[in-house]
């Protein structure tokens, strides 16, 4: 099921194979952007009233995760574009909700005392991140905390040739289709932007391919698969005639990963709602 009337820009399926990479990745970038913490900032006071959202949850990996760690009496909510991936039976504490972030229940109006959305760089639409941040500042508590995870494909470390090729392609097809594909370097200032305070950012380094061994491969299979799989706006856009064409792009991509043993940014950013 699928919200109606909403522009969906999302690149990606939202089918099995999905699922089980959304889970890869969350593992990966758990250990290597939130140093394994659900709630990074450890500023935030958890109270066993606690109420939290995971905004754009996909396969509902943060929220499950963040229930296993947290006293039962807190209450999660996991709202997404598409139930597609939500899990069967998720425990008592955990409500899924089909609910765009540009548009959230009205009733949740300063309902959440947290909030986390991850990875939306691939999804929103310039204009509908201006809603997006809009409607999260609505729904938190006056104190309330937001925590964002983007990741930042544009500014690799070493900056070696075909990766850098990409980076360029990358960037021209996401910004053709209307897409705020570097918004995570953007986050800083929209936040203020939007009132929030106490805004801090990031940059944690994310290894792809062999030379980083056993993380560097769960890296090159979590992100090397979505890139794979963005494939049509490539040729809708333009880029190349053909997903042969892109595949083979890919490959040389990944094969410079392993040998140059790549490292992406991905930005943490974290911020509170005023008071008053
Ligand atoms: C890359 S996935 C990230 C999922 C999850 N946040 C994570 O980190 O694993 C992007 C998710 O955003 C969802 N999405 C796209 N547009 C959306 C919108 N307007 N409102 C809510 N969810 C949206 C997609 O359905 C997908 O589940």
């Amino acid at each position: 099921m699928k919200v109606e009337g909403v522009t969906d820009a999302y690149v990606l399926p939202r089918d099995e194979g999905e699922l089980q990479r959304l889970n890869l990745q969350y593992a990966y970038l758990k250990r290597l952007v939130t140093d394994g913490r659900v709630i990074y900032d450890k500023g935030v006071d958890i109270t066993s009233e606690f109420r939290l959202l995971d905004s754009a949850t996909g396969t509902g990996a943060w929220a499950l995760d963040a229930a296993e760690q947290l006293p039962t009496s807190v209450e999660i909510h996991a709202a997404d574009l598409s139930s597609n991936n939500f899990p069967p039976s998720p425990p008592s504490n955990v409500h899924f909700s089909l609910a765009s972030v540009t548009n959230l229940p009205q009733d949740w109006t300063e309902s959440f005392d947290f909030v986390n959305q991850r990875l939306l760089f691939g999804a929103l639409l310039r204009k509908q991140w201006t809603e997006a941040l809009s409607e999260i500042y609505r729904v938190l508590k006056p104190g309330g905390a937001v925590q964002f995870v983007e990741i930042d494909l544009y500014h690799p470390v070493p900056e070696s040739p075909t990766v850098m090729h990409y980076c360029r392609v990358h960037e021209e097809t996401f910004k053709k289709a209307g897409l705020f594909c570097d918004v995570g370097r953007n986050l800083h200032d929209l936040l203020l932007g939007y009132g929030f305070i106490g805004v801090k950012s990031e940059a944690r380094h994310n290894p792809m391919g062999k030379m980083w061994g056993e993380i560097g491969m769960q890296g090159a299979k979590a992100f090397g698969g979505a890139l794979r799989k963005a494939w049509s706006i490539f040729v809708k856009e333009g880029a190349v005639k053909t997903k042969e064409e892109y595949d083979k792009l890919m490959d040389r991509v990944e094969q410079e990963w392993d040998e140059q043993g790549t490292q992406y940014h991905c930005m943490i950013v974290t911020a509170r709602k005023p008071f008053v």
